[in-house]
């Protein structure tokens, strides 16, 4: 058998199934003749061993702990570049030149302002909305206001929509947090950068000016850098299917943020906060009872922050941020009690077989929400921070989704393992 066919045999039936080959990592098997050559459809839950789609945006080698976008490493990304930096690369393929970042940052800076008629969008939530209801849905709402959204189909409609969203996500954010808090929406000044902007929009009340610390502008782009894109995650994976039944842009990324909010997803950075604070504030909550609640199979607890569907090493993104939390401590001339308690949990559980046999480690999630209370940033806001990181990676799986001819709708298949026929029974013989 030729070493690009896989043979399948099932009964008297023997398939050659051709093999895809990857530039790096695992080949994939097309199966797409599967079911009409051979009956049968494969088994697979959660699609742990199915590529959804050929992708060039980012690769993860989850064994070596390796992630990189378009070829480049998430630490040099990471340490290097801006925020819109990444997000011009996840969408364009390429790093931009200083002509090129310079026009896409005035681009982004000049497009930051919501609709006014959005200030009665937020007003409708009540105060405690959670904002990550309330950036979903604002995200649809945006797109009411521009037609060409509905239906883009030429490049520089779909161009100006990616624009659109990460350049107004920050402002949404900012004005859910307000309304949380019952402080006056802040507008945004396009004289500050990106993340100044954010800070400006979060913070700065009528009654005195907070100043912006470069440290937390520098901190935060790189937190925002190490959410911007990681493969068919869960919410990406969300994107790409809403989108391939031809939603548009926005809807489909609305449809990603309520997949992230989930605590096994994106809603893990604000899990770990709340275990980490009880372990701190309640006396029967240990660093030792914790881990023994996470290996006991009829406790559906589970350590917030390990683990992964990909990595069996260390999360890159986790490496990075241990090292800089301390950093941003120390820069920000403060200190968390959680800190010192997540590297003890971090290194009891490092240390305990449960979790060395299941090649469980720290993910992204472990060490962000540390950093982002350094920032100031309340727990509620942690997961929008992350939905703000990853916009460019969702638009540009959006845009690789609509360029590919590969695509179909969304429609897995099932194994029905239900009832066979029944006889109807009319109400009064039941
Ligand atoms: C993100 O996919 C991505 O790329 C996501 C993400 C991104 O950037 O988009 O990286 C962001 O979502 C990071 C993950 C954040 N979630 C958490 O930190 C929540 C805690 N972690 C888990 O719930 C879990 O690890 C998952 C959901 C992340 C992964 O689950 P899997 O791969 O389905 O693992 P599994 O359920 O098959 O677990 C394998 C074993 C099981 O035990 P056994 O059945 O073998 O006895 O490991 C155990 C699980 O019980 N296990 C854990 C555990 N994670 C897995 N046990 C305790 N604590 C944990 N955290």
């Amino acid at each position: 058998m030729s070493d690009s066919k896989a043979r399948l045999s099932i009964g008297d039936t023997i398939l050659e199934l051709d093999k895809l080959e990857a530039t790096v990592g695992q080949p994939a098997i097309d199966i797409r003749r599967l079911r009409a050559d051979a009956g049968h459809v494969t088994f697979d839950p959660g699609f742990a061993n199915t590529a959804n789609a050929r992708s060039e945006i980012t690769y993860i080698n989850g064994a070596a702990g390796e992630l990189r976008h378009r070829g480049y490493q998430i630490e040099d990304l990471a340490i290097n570049c801006s925020f819109l930096e990444v997000a011009y690369l996840l969408l364009y393929g390429k790093l931009p030149n200083r002509t090129e970042l310079e026009a896409w940052e005035l681009d982004i800076s000049t497009h930051t302002l919501l609709n006014e008629e959005m200030r009665s969008f937020f007003d409708a939530f009540p105060r405690r909305a959670h904002p990550m209801a309330v950036l979903s849905s604002a995200t649809n709402a945006i797109s009411t206001f521009y037609d060409v959204y509905r239906r883009p189909t030429r490049k520089q409609e779909i161009d100006s929509g990616a624009r659109t969203l990460i350049a107004k996500m920050p402002t949404v954010a900012a004005w859910a947090f307000k309304k949380s808090i019952g402080e006056p929406y802040v507008y945004p000044d396009n004289n500050l950068d990106y993340v100044e902007n954010f800070l400006h929009m979060m913070f700065t009340r009528p009654v005195e000016d907070v100043p912006i610390d470069p440290a937390v502008v520098k901190a935060l782009n790189v937190l925002l850098i190490l959410h911007a894109d990681h493969g068919q995650n869960c919410s990406t994976a969300t994107v790409r299917a809403v989108g391939s039944s031809r939603a548009n842009m926005f809807t489909s990324v609305a449809a990603g943020m309520g997949a992230l909010w989930g605590p096994l997803h994106g809603g893990a950075n604000q899990s770990v906060i709340e275990m980490l604070q009880v372990i701190h504030d309640d006396p029967d909550a240990t660093i030792d009872s914790t881990i023994a609640r996470a290996k006991d199979k009829d406790d559906d607890f589970r350590l917030m922050g390990f683990g992964h569907r990909v990595y069996s090493n260390y999360d890159p993104r986790a490496r990075v941020l241990k090292s800089y939390a301390e950093d941003v401590l120390d820069r920000m001339e403060t200190s968390d009690p959680l800190l010192e308690i997540a590297r003890e949990l971090e290194a009891a559980a490092l240390a305990d077989d449960y979790f060395a046999s299941r090649k469980l480690y720290p993910n992204v999630d472990f060490y962000s929400g540390i950093i982002f209370r350094a920032l100031g940033f309340p727990e509620r806001m942690f997961t929008v921070l992350f939905a703000i990181g990853r916009i460019p990676g969702w638009i540009a799986n959006w845009m690789e989704m609509n360029s590919d001819p590969d695509t179909r709708i969304m429609r897995p298949r099932q194994l029905y393992v239900g009832e066979t026929a029944r006889d109807f029974v009319p109400l009064d013989q039941r």
